[in-house]
């Protein structure tokens, strides 16, 4: 089974929205996908039970209190959704699950700051450093023409790790969310702009250069 964890530890950057879309985006190609959720404000498990009867089922499981003894067998992707505020040793422990980390960034100068602080932070894990887990991030909510977007662009390429995504600012990623679904699953006139930005991070998934 493979492991995609999203996770930052700057809260609202669109960890759980990167994870719904992305475990709707596998159910729809019919990989077997399921969720778990490591935070316990339920984001992606309320999601998931708020997906309509006719939508490929994605099972979720509670794993801020029971781990991943849930997740059905024969799950192949396993997409997680990670809390904020995970530092230190609990950043560690959650690492261990995963050997592919999405970190998503907004534009904005306190959510730059606190992600390079992030990446760096996992760059320090031995499991990262031991190149056993591939990360990469994202650039979320995006307005072009800005220049705090201007700016989150350059702080990006300059990591050390490789960027792979602008997505922008959307109602359609809140419409899908209400309605448990994915921007997949939208309709192609409404979301094909969010269907195009997506392509280069499932080129990336499906690439060896996220995987150890
Ligand atoms: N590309 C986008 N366009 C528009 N709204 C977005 C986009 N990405 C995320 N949002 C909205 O931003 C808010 C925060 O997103 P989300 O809950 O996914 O972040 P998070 O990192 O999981 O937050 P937390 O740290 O609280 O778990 C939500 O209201 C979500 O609908
Ligand atoms: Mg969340």
């Amino acid at each position: 089974m493979r492991h995609i964890m999203v996770m930052n530890a700057k809260g609202g950057c669109g960890k759980s929205t990167l994870a719904t879309n992305l475990a709707s985006y596998y159910a729809l190609q019919e990989v077997p996908v399921a969720l778990a959720d490591f935070d316990p404000q339920q984001s992606a498990l309320d999601w998931a039970e708020d997906r309509p009867e006719d939508a490929p089922a994605i099972p979720a499981v509670a794993a801020f209190e029971e781990g991943l003894r849930a997740v059905p067998r024969g799950t192949e992707v396993l997409v997680i959704d990670a809390p904020a505020r995970t530092h230190g040793r609990e950043l560690n422990e959650l690492v261990r699950r995963a050997e592919t980390i999405l970190v998503p960034v907004l534009p904005s100068k306190i959510d730059i700051r606190a992600t390079t602080r992030f990446v760096a932070e996992l760059a320090e894990l031995g499991k990262v450093a031991r190149q056993q887990a591939r990360i990469a991030v994202v650039a979320n909510r995006i307005r072009e023409g800005t220049i705090i977007f201007d700016e989150l662009d350059a702080a990006l390429r300059a990591l050390d790790v490789p960027y792979v995504a602008t997505l922008r600012e959307a109602q359609n990623y809140i419409r899908a969310y209400s309605r448990g679904l994915g921007i997949f699953e939208l309709p192609e006139y409404l979301a094909w702009p969010d269907w195009e930005q997506w392509g280069p991070l499932i080129e990336w998934l499906d690439s060896p250069r996220s995987r150890p």
